[in-house]
């Protein structure tokens, strides 16, 4: 659900939590809102979204509250997560969100949202990303992770496949470092927010974006698989990647947690994915994972 412009007034939801229950928070604030804000200082994790004032999101609102009380299910204290909801007149949601999202850096990339300045940020490769439209504003861990590695990995000419897209930061990445690049996802909406991303990029004429279930919509090999989507869906992949990947070639993997991650490295160690990196940021883990045989042939990006 995504506020509209028309309200006169817009409900702002905050979500104050321990930085150990925010991705619980966030979890259960992502079904209320595709994007949020987030807030960390020394008195916690403030989540902040914003909902048109209407009857269908005070009815989000009550949901969420009522889950909120729940969090025990995880294992969290339920006074961890302390939700306020307020009234704000005729302020508009963009303006609200457009405080909270400033460009910021990771690894070579710059990621700034359409609204902010260009800056040039001392050679870095930038990233025009429209946050709360789809997963993938560089803010969350799993993805930062698989930003720091692409560098490394995606030579200029290679062929790159994305899967699990969101809004197509990863696959926009790639292209911006030489690639050709084949981004999917099972959404609709994602698929149709990655490619206005990528065309806001200007690297359409690179990335090419299909709808459809993993490996689905994929004809052929490529040199480096992206895939930040949850340890499930790895485990999935896991007997498939095989005959999507070239010999030697590199396969991210991304979305995982410190509890799940080492079941999606066995069962790819089982296929002969051997671990080339592991990589972690808080609770979130990824790791490259290489395939056996020759090298990735294409020429170093620039
Ligand atoms: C965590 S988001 C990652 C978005 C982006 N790639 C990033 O790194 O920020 C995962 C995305 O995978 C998609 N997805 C989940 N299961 C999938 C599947 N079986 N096949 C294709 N896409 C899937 C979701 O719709 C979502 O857009």
């Amino acid at each position: 659900m995504r506020p509209g412009k028309a309200s006169s007034s817009w409900l702002e939801v905050s979500v104050v939590t321990s930085p150990e229950a925010a991705e619980v928070a966030a979890a259960l604030l992502v079904e209320l809102v595709p994007g949020w804000a987030e807030e960390r200082g020394d008195g916690g994790v403030r989540l902040v979204a914003w909902l048109p004032d209407d009857p269908v999101s005070r009815r989000c609102v009550e949901a969420l509250l009522g889950r909120i009380r729940q969090v025990a299910v995880w294992g969290l204290d339920p006074g961890a997560c302390q939700v306020r909801v307020r009234t704000i007149p005729g302020q508009p949601w963009e303006t609200a969100w457009r405080r909270h999202f400033q460009p910021f850096r990771v690894g070579r990339f710059l990621v700034r949202p359409p609204w902010a300045h260009h800056r040039r940020g001392g050679g870095a490769l930038v990233l025009v990303l429209n946050p709360g439209m789809a997963f993938g504003t560089g803010l969350h861990e799993s993805t930062r992770l698989c930003l720091r590695v692409l560098p490394d990995l995606v030579r200029r000419g290679a062929r790159v496949l994305d899967v699990g897209t969101g809004s197509g930061i990863l696959a926009i990445a790639a292209a911006k470092l030489g690639a050709r690049v084949l981004a999917v996802d099972c959404d609709r909406l994602a698929c149709q927010i990655a490619r206005a991303n990528a065309r806001a990029n200007r690297v359409s004429d690179r990335v090419v974006v299909r709808c459809g279930d993993l490996f689905g919509p994929v004809r052929g090999r490529a040199d480096v698989v992206l895939m930040n989507i949850t340890a499930e869906v790895l485990l999935r992949a896991v007997p498939l990647v095989g005959r999507h990947l070239r010999p030697g070639g590199a396969w991210v993997v991304s979305g995982m947690v410190a509890g799940n991650a080492k079941s999606v490295l066995e069962a790819a160690a089982a296929h002969g994915l051997r671990v080339e990196r592991l990589l972690r940021d808080g609770e979130w883990r990824a790791a490259v994972l290489r395939a056996a045989g020759g090298q990735n042939r294409a020429a170093p990006s620039g």
